[in-house]
């Protein structure tokens, strides 16, 4: 008993030492409250385009147009310095195009591959089972490869919508509460970047690419359409589950009822309905 008392003192006082550790840390939070980096104050939530994304929601759909749309976006403006590695050739079945159209596609793009013969590495003309290639990019910056980009950032789909329509001028109004805000040179200003000044200049502007639907390139659309595309390269199958999950709510809820009108019958010999 003495034992477990003096453990339980020496716990005690471990504890109040501990928690005094704490004490300083406390009053210099609320005395000199920690200043906030000017970035904090210009960055901006990221909203998605009016009218919002066909995928949205739980009844949400592919646009297959909008997809193609968006592919084209990807590859004639972001390829230059993004790659979608993580996407196969033959995965672009899934927005409609046929075989033989995938084959063309694919042999558009040329395939980096180790040639044991001349002991170096050569390039070939891309097959259908290839991947997206690896994107050499010598500029400012290191840009990622957005196969799953929509997945690694918070509201992703909206986010690289926001991302490609927010450039533009700090907020005078807020400039002038933090004169020392700067965008240094060679970088540009976006609200929507984590830290607001981004080494990626805006890639889209109107009418940069052509659709053949007869869309208007405006930079809205096209930021739209490849968020899009980009939503589809990170999860391809996102529509699958939004539907599979209605077929499980219905079951989940058959099998609530079935529990519960078997646990009525069990118990009824047990606690018999009152007669009165
Ligand atoms: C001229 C080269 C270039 C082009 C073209 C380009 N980007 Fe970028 N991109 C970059 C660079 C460099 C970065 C890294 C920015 C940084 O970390 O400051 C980047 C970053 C990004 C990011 C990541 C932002 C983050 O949160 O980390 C996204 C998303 C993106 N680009 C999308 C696109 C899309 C979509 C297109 C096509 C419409 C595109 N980019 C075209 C160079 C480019």
């Amino acid at each position: 008993m003495i034992r477990i008392g003096a453990i339980a003192v020496g716990l005690f006082f471990a504890a109040v030492v501990f928690l005094w550790s704490f004490v300083p840390g406390v009053i210099t939070y609320f005395t000199e409250p920690t200043e906030k980096a000017a970035e904090y104050a210009f960055h901006e939530k990221a909203h998605g385009p009016e009218g919002g994304f066909s995928f949205d929601g739980p009844f949400g759909k592919w646009d297959y147009a909008q997809l193609q749309r968006g592919y084209q976006v990807y590859k004639e403006v972001c390829a230059a310095c993004h790659s979608i590695e993580y996407v196969a050739f033959r995965n672009l079945e899934e927005l409609g195009y046929n075989e033989a159209e995938v084959k063309q596609e694919a042999s558009t793009f040329n395939i980096p591959e180790y040639n044991a013969d001349v002991a170096e590495v050569t390039t070939r003309p891309g097959l259908p089972t290839d991947h997206f290639p690896p994107v050499p990019y010598f500029g400012a910056g290191d840009p990622p490869d957005l196969s799953l980009m929509t997945k690694a950032r918070a509201n992703g789909s909206n986010y690289v919508y926001s991302l490609l329509t927010g450039y533009g001028e700090p907020d005078p109004e807020k400039l002038a509460k933090y004169p020392e805000f700067e965008t240094p040179a060679g970088l540009y200003f976006n609200p929507y970047f984590a830290n607001v000044n981004i080494s990626m200049a805006p890639p889209l502007m109107e009418g940069i690419v052509t659709y053949n639907d007869g869309t208007e390139a405006t930079v809205s659309q096209m930021a739209q359409d490849v968020s899009a595309f980009l939503t589809w390269t990170a999860e391809p199958t996102l529509i699958k589950r939004k539907q599979t999950g209605w077929p499980v709510l219905g079951f989940l809820l058959f099998a609530t009822i079935l529990a519960y009108l078997s646990k009525k019958q069990i118990w009824a010999s047990i606690k018999p309905r009152k007669k009165d």
